[in-house]
C-alpha cells in the first residue's frame, strides 16, 4: 500500500459491531465485561480505546512502522519517550528546537536528575564531542524550529552504540516528506496538532517505533502516566491525517513560491527554507527529504518594530502560534513560541528579534504572495522608529 492509501485504509476497516464505514467515536471510559476478567480486549479507556487504536494503526503505517502510541499533545508524547530514561542519564539534544521541548527538558526533567547537552546537530563533530559515558538518547529535530536547519539523521544514527536510542521529532517534515526510521532512528515523535491533524482544531501527539521493547516501554508509560487523547480528539486527528499527502504537496508548493518571492524582495534580509538553493544544507535536504515542507522563516530589513508592525498587517496569515494547518499563520518566535528561551540563548541560535516564521497554508499562492507584498509596502523602513 502506498502512502495516500494507507492514510485512508489502515486501522479503518468497517466497524465490527455495526458495519459503520467510518471508525466510530467510542465515547466511553469503560467496557462491560462478560464475566470477571473476561472482556473483549478493552477494559478501561486510559489503557485502550478503539478510536485511539485505529488512529495508532493509521499513524504507525504512515511512518512504515509497527507500533504507535497516541497522546493528548506533542509534549505528552515527548514526555513519555523521555520516561524511558532514569535519573543520571544524559541526552544530546538539537540546540535549535521547539521552545516547549526545551522548557520540558531544562525546567522539568532536569529536576528529576536527567542531564541534557544542547548542540548544533548540523555539526556532527559537535554531536560526537557531546557524547558522555551516561548518554542514553539523541533528540533530533529536523528541520529545526524556527531556523529550519537540518540534522543528518543517518550520520547521528551512525554514532549510536547499543543502549542508546535516536529519537526524531518529525513534526515539521511529516512522514510524507521524511522517513526517520528508514534512516536508522529508533523512535519518531510528532505533534499531531500540526500537519497530521492539519486543521488547527485539535491538540495531539504520537510516538512511533518498530522496536517492540521500546514500544512496550512507551505503552507502559502511556498508561501509567495517562496523557492519552480522548476519543473525539483521536477521531479528528485520524480524519485530518487522511488528507496528509494532498495537503503536504500543496504546502510545499506554496512554501517554495513564497520563499522565492521573499528571497527576491529588497526588504528581506535573509530567508530560511530547505528548498532554496541558497539554504546551506540544500544538498542534505534533497538527500534526506522527498519535499521541503511548508515552513519558511525570514528576517525583514530594519528593527524589530518593523517585523512586529508587518506581522499584524497581513490579511491571510493569522498572527498565531502553531503551524501545519490549512490556513497560513505568521509568528514572531522571539516573543511567541520561543519566549521561554533566555534572550542570550535565542540570539546565539539565530532567533533574533527581527525573525518571522510563516506556516504557509494551502490557500492560492498568488493571494499569499500579494498579501506579503502589500504588508511589506505598508511598513516602509523609513516610517519605523529604530
Ligand atoms: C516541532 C514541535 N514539536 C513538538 C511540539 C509540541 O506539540 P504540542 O503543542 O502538540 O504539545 C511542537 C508544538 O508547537 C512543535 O512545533
Amino acid at each position: 500500500m502506498k502512502f495516500a492509501t494507507k492514510a485512508i485504509h489502515v486501522g479503518q476497516g468497517a466497524d465490527p459491531a455495526t458495519g459503520a464505514t467510518i471508525v466510530p467515536i467510542y465515547q466511553t471510559s469503560t467496557y462491560t465485561q462478560d464475566r470477571v476478567g473476561e472482556h473483549r480486549g478493552y477494559d478501561y479507556s486510559r489503557t485502550i480505546n478503539p478510536t485511539r487504536v485505529a488512529l495508532e494503526a493509521q499513524l504507525a503505517s504512515l511512518e512504515s512502522a509497527e507500533y504507535a502510541s497516541a497522546f493528548a499533545s506533542g509534549m505528552a508524547a515527548t514526555a513519555a519517550v523521555l520516561n524511558l530514561l532514569s535519573a543520571g542519564d544524559h541526552a544530546v539534544v538539537t540546540d535549535d528546537l521547539y521552545g516547549g521541548t526545551y522548557r520540558l527538558f531544562s525546567k522539568v526533567l532536569s529536576r528529576y536528575g536527567l542531564e541534557f547537552t544542547y548542540v548544533d546537530m548540523s555539526d556532527i563533530d559537535a554531536v560526537r564531542a557531546a557524547i558522555r559515558p551516561n548518554t542514553k538518547l539523541f533528540w533530533i529535530e529536523t528541520p529545526t524550529n524556527p531556523m529550519l536547519k537540518l540534522v543528518d539523521i543517518a550520520a547521528v544514527c551512525a554514532l549510536r552504540v547499543p543502549g542508546q536510542i535516536v529519537v526524531v521529532d518529525n513534526t515539521f517534515a511529516t512522514p510524507y516528506f521524511q522517513a526517520p526510521l528508514a534512516l536508522g532512528a529508533d523512535v519518531v515523535v510528532h505533534s499531531t496538532t500540526k500537519y497530521i491533524g492539519g486543521h488547527s482544531d485539535v491538540i495531539g501527539g504520537v510516538a512511533i517505533t518498530s522496536n517492540k521493547a521500546l514500544h512496550e516501554a512507551i505503552k507502559f508509560h502511556q498508561n501509567a502516566v495517562g496523557g492519552v487523547p480522548g476519543p473525539n480528539d483521536a477521531w479528528l486527528t485520524m480524519r485530518g491525517a487522511k488528507t496528509l499527502a494532498l495537503r503536504m504537496r500543496e504546502h510545499a508548493h506554496n512554501a517554495q513560491l513564497v520563499a522565492e518571492f521573499l528571497e527576491g524582495h529588497e526588504s528581506v534580509k535573509r530567508v530560511f527554507y530547505p528548498g532554496l538553493a541558497s539554504h546551506p544544507q540544500h544538498e542534505l535536504a534533497k538527500r534526506q527529504m522527498s519535499g521541503f515542507g511548508g515552513m519558511v522563516s525570514f528576517v525583514l530589513e530594519g528593527p524589530e518594530a518593523r517585523a512586529l508592525d508587518f506581522a499584524h498587517r497581513l490579511e491571510y496569515f493569522s498572527l498565531a502560534e502553531s503551524l501545519g494547518g490549512v490556513e497560513s499563520l505568521i509568528c514572531h518566535p522571539a516573543r511567541m513560541t520561543h519566549g521561554s528561551i533566555p534572550h542570550e540563548d535565542r540570539q546565539r541560535r539565530g532567533v533574533t528579534d527581527g525573525l518571522l516564521r510563516l506556516s504557509v497554508g494551502i490557500e492560492d499562492a498568488n493571494d499569499l504572495i500579494d498579501d506579503l507584498q502589500r504588508a511589506i509596502a505598508a511598513t516602509p523602513l523609513s516610517t519605523v522608529p529604530a
